[in-house]
C-alpha cells in the first residue's frame, strides 16, 4: 500500500479538523474480540446480536449481565495497541481532531484520547434498568494467572472460572436490576453524542474510518455525512466494507500497523508514538 499510504499521509498532513471514526477492529489487536468475528469461551455459542437487545435482558438478565461482565473483565486486562496511540498522536498534532467511537471499551482513553465521542455507551457506566440511576462498576475478582494481554498478539483470553451468567446487582435507589450502560440493538443512541458526531462529521476536512464493518446504523452514517459534504474519506480495514465505494483512499491492513505508518507518512519528522 505504498501509494495509498503516501496519499493518505498527504491528506492527513493537510487536514485541520479531522474526524477519526472507529469500530471494534480498532481494539482487535489488543485482544478484544470484534462483534462479527468469533467470540471467546462459552460465549461462542451465543450470537452477540441476540444478547445485545432489551428483549434478551428482560428474558434473561443474568445471561446478558454475565456476558457484559466477561467482556468488561477482558477489556480491563487488555492494553491499548499502537493504533490507539497513533490516533492520540493525530489528536496531539491536530488539536481539533474529533474521535468518534462505536466501541464500549476504554482503550481510546487509556491510549491517550481523553474524551472520545461514544455513540454506543461504555462497559464502565452501568445504570439502573428502570430509573437510570448510575450504578457502581463491579469490583473485579482476582485474576489467578495472567496480567495484561500484550498488544501484539490477537490471542484471545482464556475463559475464567467464574465466566458465565451472573445476576445483575440491584439499583441502590429503586431495587430494579442494573444494566450495562451500552446501546442495544433497537435502542436510540445518546442524543448528545449523536449530535456531536454529526456536527463533527459535517465540519471535518478528513474522515478516517478505522476497523468498522459499517453495517450498524445510524453510526455507519457518520462517514457518509462527511463524504456527502465533500471531505475525503480514508479507510483502514483488512477487508472490504460498504464504505469502499466512498473512500478516497482505502488501506487494507490492521489498524495497529497502518495507523502508526500513516502518522509517520504525514509527519516524517515527528515521533509516531
Ligand atoms: N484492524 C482494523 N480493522 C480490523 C482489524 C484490525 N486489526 N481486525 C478486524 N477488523 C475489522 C473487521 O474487518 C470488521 O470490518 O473490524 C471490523 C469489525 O466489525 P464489527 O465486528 O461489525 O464491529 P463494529 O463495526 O464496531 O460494529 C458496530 O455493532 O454489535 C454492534 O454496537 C456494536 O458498536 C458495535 C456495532
Amino acid at each position: 500500500t505504498g501509494p495509498e499510504l503516501a496519499e493518505a499521509g498527504r491528506l492527513l498532513a493537510a487536514a485541520r479538523r479531522p474526524v477519526v471514526f472507529t469500530g471494534a477492529g480498532m481494539s482487535a489487536e489488543s485482544g478484544v474480540p470484534t462483534f462479527r468475528d468469533a467470540q471467546i469461551g462459552l460465549w461462542q455459542r451465543y450470537d452477540p446480536q441476540e444478547l445485545a437487545t432489551p428483549a434478551a435482558f428482560r428474558a434473561d438478565p443474568a445471561l446478558v449481565w454475565g456476558w457484559y461482565e466477561a467482556r468488561r473483565r477482558g477489556v480491563r486486562r487488555a492494553l491499548p495497541n499502537p493504533g490507539h496511540r497513533a490516533v492520540a498522536a493525530i489528536q496531539a498534532r491536530l488539536t481539533e481532531t474529533v474521535v468518534i467511537t462505536q466501541n464500549v471499551d476504554d482503550l481510546h482513553e487509556r491510549g491517550g484520547v481523553p474524551a472520545p465521542v461514544r455513540l454506543h455507551g461504555s462497559l464502565f457506566a452501568p445504570r439502573c434498568s428502570a430509573c437510570a440511576r448510575p450504578a457502581p462498576v463491579p469490583s473485579d475478582p482476582p485474576v489467578p494467572h495472567d496480567g495484561p494481554v500484550p498488544h501484539d498478539g490477537p490471542e484471545p483470553h482464556a475463559p475464567e472460572p467464574h465466566d458465565g451468567p451472573l445476576t445483575p446487582p440491584a439499583c441502590a435507589g429503586c431495587g430494579a436490576p442494573v444494566r450495562p450502560g451500552v446501546v442495544w440493538f433497537g435502542e436510540a443512541l445518546p442524543s448528545a453524542a449523536l449530535d456531536a458526531a454529526v456536527e463533527a462529521a459535517s465540519g471535518c476536512d478528513l474522515l478516517l474510518t478505522v476497523g468498522t464493518s459499517a453495517l450498524v446504523h445510524p453510526a455507519a452514517e457518520i462517514p457518509l455525512v462527511a463524504a456527502r459534504l465533500g471531505a475525503p474519506v480514508v479507510q483502514v480495514n483488512p477487508v472490504p466494507t460498504p464504505l469502499d465505494a466512498i473512500c478516497t483512499v482505502n488501506m487494507r491492513g490492521p489498524a495497529g500497523e497502518v495507523l502508526p505508518a500513516l502518522v509517520r507518512a504525514a509527519w516524517p519528522d515527528a515521533d509516531a508514538g
